[in-house]
C-alpha cells in the first residue's frame, strides 16, 4: 500500500493531523472506517484490553492474526496496522516470516517496538516492500505494562531522537511516540521526514493514537493521556442488569418477540397428543 504511505507523507508535510485507533473486533472495524479513521490498529494492547491478560507479552502471533482478520473484514477504506507481537521479530528471518503471517491476513502494513537495535529487522521488511511503523518511547513489550514517561532526561532524551533518526534511516514509514514528553516529541517530530504519531506524547505529533477502549468508556479505569468520548462501560452495565431483570420478572420475551403456530395446526397437535396418553 505505498500510495498510502505516500498519503502520510504528504498530510505530515500538508501539517494534517493523521488519525490512528485501535480495533480489535469487526463491528469497531465498521464504525472507525466510517468515521473516516486514517490508520485502524490491531494492537498488541488487544491482550490487556480485551483478552484479560495481564501483559502485552502474553500476546502470540494467533492472537492477532484472529483479531486482524475480524477487523480486515469490517474495513473498506482505513489503512490496517498490525502489531508484531513480542518475540516474532527478534531476528530479521523471524520478522519475515511473522509479518508476511500478517499481511496475508490482511494488513496493509505492521508495527514493531525497539530503537536503534532494531534497524537490521526494519531494513529487512522495507527490502521485502512491507511497510514498516516503529515505536519508542513507552515500549510495553519490553518495559512492562505500566507505562512510564520516557525523555524526562538530558540522555534518555537524546537516546530517543538517535533511535527515531536510525529507524527513519532504515525505512520506517511512521514513528509512534508513546509517553515521550511533550518537548522531546516536538523535536523528534521536528527532524523527521516521516510522520510521528503520538500517544501520551503531547500536541505536536503529526498524529494521535488512542486505544478505543479508553475512548469509548469501556476500561474500567481512565488514564490521563486518553480522552473519554463515551459511557460503553456504564451502558453496557445498565442494558444488560435490564435484561437481568426482565427475564427474571417475565417481562421479556413477550409474544412480540415469538414466532405463532398455526391454531388448526395446534388443535391437531393437542388431539394427537391427547389420544396418545
Ligand atoms: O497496541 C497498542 O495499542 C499500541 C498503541 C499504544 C500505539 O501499540
Amino acid at each position: 500500500m505505498s500510495g498510502q504511505r505516500d498519503r502520510f507523507l504528504t498530510m505530515k508535510q500538508a501539517g494534517e493531523p493523521i488519525v490512528m485507533l485501535t480495533c480489535y473486533d469487526y463491528p469497531t472495524a465498521t464504525i472507525e472506517d466510517e468515521a473516516g479513521i486514517d490508520v485502524v490498529l490491531v494492537g498488541d494492547s488487544v491482550g490487556t484490553n480485551v483478552l484479560g491478560y495481564s501483559s502485552e507479552t502474553e500476546v502470540t502471533m494467533d492472537d492477532i492474526l484472529h483479531h486482524l482478520k475480524a477487523v480486515r473484514r469490517g474495513v473498506q477504506r482505513a489503512y490496517v496496522l498490525a502489531d508484531l507481537p513480542y518475540q516474532s521479530y527478534d531476528t530479521p528471518e523471524d520478522a519475515l516470516r511473522n509479518a508476511d503471517a500478517l499481511l496475508a491476513a490482511g494488513a496493509d502494513g505492521v508495527k514493531l517496538e525497539g530503537g536503534g537495535e532494531r534497524t537490521e529487522v526494519v531494513r529487512a521488511l522495507v527490502e521485502r516492500g512491507i511497510d514498516v511503523c516503529g515505536h519508542i518511547g513507552f515500549t510495553p513489550q519490553t518495559l512492562g505494562s505500566k507505562g512510564r514517561v520516557q525523555g524526562k532526561s538530558y540522555d534518555r532524551a537524546w537516546q530517543l531522537v538517535e533511535s527515531a533518526e536510525a529507524l527513519e534511516q532504515a525505512g520506517t514509514m511512521m514513528l509512534v511516540l508513546e509517553l515521550v514528553t511533550e518537548q522531546v516529541a516536538q523535536v523528534i517530530t521536528g527532524r523527521l521526514r516521516v510522520p510521528t504519531i503520538g500517544i501520551g506524547s503531547g500536541q505536536y505529533c503529526d498524529g494521535q493514537v488512542l486505544v478505543v477502549t479508553d475512548l469509548l468508556g469501556l476500561s474500567p479505569f481512565t488514564r490521563k493521556i486518553a480522552k473519554q468520548y463515551a459511557g460503553w462501560r456504564e451502558a453496557a452495565q445498565q442494558a444488560v442488569r435490564q435484561y437481568r431483570d426482565d427475564v427474571t420478572s417475565s417481562r421479556f420475551p413477550t409474544t412480540a418477540n415469538a414466532f405463532p403456530f398455526d391454531a388448526e395446526e395446534l388443535e391437531r397437535l393437542e388431539a394427537t397428543l391427547a389420544s396418545s396418553k
